[in-house]
């Protein structure tokens, strides 16, 4: 028993932490619920950096968390400048947090398997955008969002962690809005714990 306790101690002092970036464009609600969850003791990441195309709600609040936060609105050099913040900062892992550009498939290539992305549907339902409103128009039954491993087919590779809801009579899709962020705010942070778990293995 005493030393069952000792092991686990020993384990959790041993587990070494995953180095993230986020990726953002906007608000920047999502970096916040990371930012959040990356508080606990137990979570398997930090998030190291904040990269935006441009300044944003969301490179205000990281700043004011006191996390190294850099603008890159260079639209021809924005990939090449991203790696180099990227490898000069170690990070191990990039989350797409409601991050527009789309990525090239060598830049993906370099980091494949290394970017995550939440998306707001069920995939491989309602690939791209205007989700809410799609899902409205196509009289889905069901609604939510899916955290994904990001490849070079737009919001395809592989999903690691969905959560549903019931689309109600009467719905808008402000009111779909409003109740799939909630659950991206949840599912993003459990996603990315999970994974960076894996990766800080290595
Ligand atoms: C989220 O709905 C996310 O699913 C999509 O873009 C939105 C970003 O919101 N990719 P925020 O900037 O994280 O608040």
């Amino acid at each position: 028993m005493v030393r069952g306790l000792m092991e686990a101690r020993a384990t959790k002092l041993r587990m070494r932490k995953c180095r993230v970036a986020v990726l953002i464009s906007g608000r920047g609600s999502n970096l916040r619920a990371l930012l959040k969850a990356a508080q606990a003791d137990d979570f398997s990441a930090t998030i190291d950096l904040v990269v935006s195309e441009r300044d944003s709600d969301g490179c205000v609040f990281a700043r004011d968390a006191g996390i190294e936060t850099r603008v890159i609105d260079d639209k021809i050099n924005f990939e090449t400048k991203l790696h180099e913040w990227l490898s000069s900062r170690s990070i191990e892992l990039v989350c797409l947090a409601g991050f527009m550009p789309i990525l090239s498939p060598s830049f993906v290539g370099v980091w494949r398997a290394r970017i995550l992305n939440i998306h707001p549907s069920l995939l491989p339902k309602l690939r791209g955008l205007d989700t809410h409103k799609r899902a409205l128009a196509e009289g889905h039954k069901e609604h939510g969002c899916s955290v994904h491993i990001v490849t070079e087919k737009i919001d395809e590779g592989e999903v690691l962690e969905q959560a549903r809801l019931t689309i109600k009579a009467g719905d808008s899709h402000e009111d779909l809005a409003a109740r799939v962020l909630k659950l991206e705010h949840k599912i993003y942070p459990q996603a990315l714990d999970k994974y960076a778990r894996k990766i800080a293995l290595y």
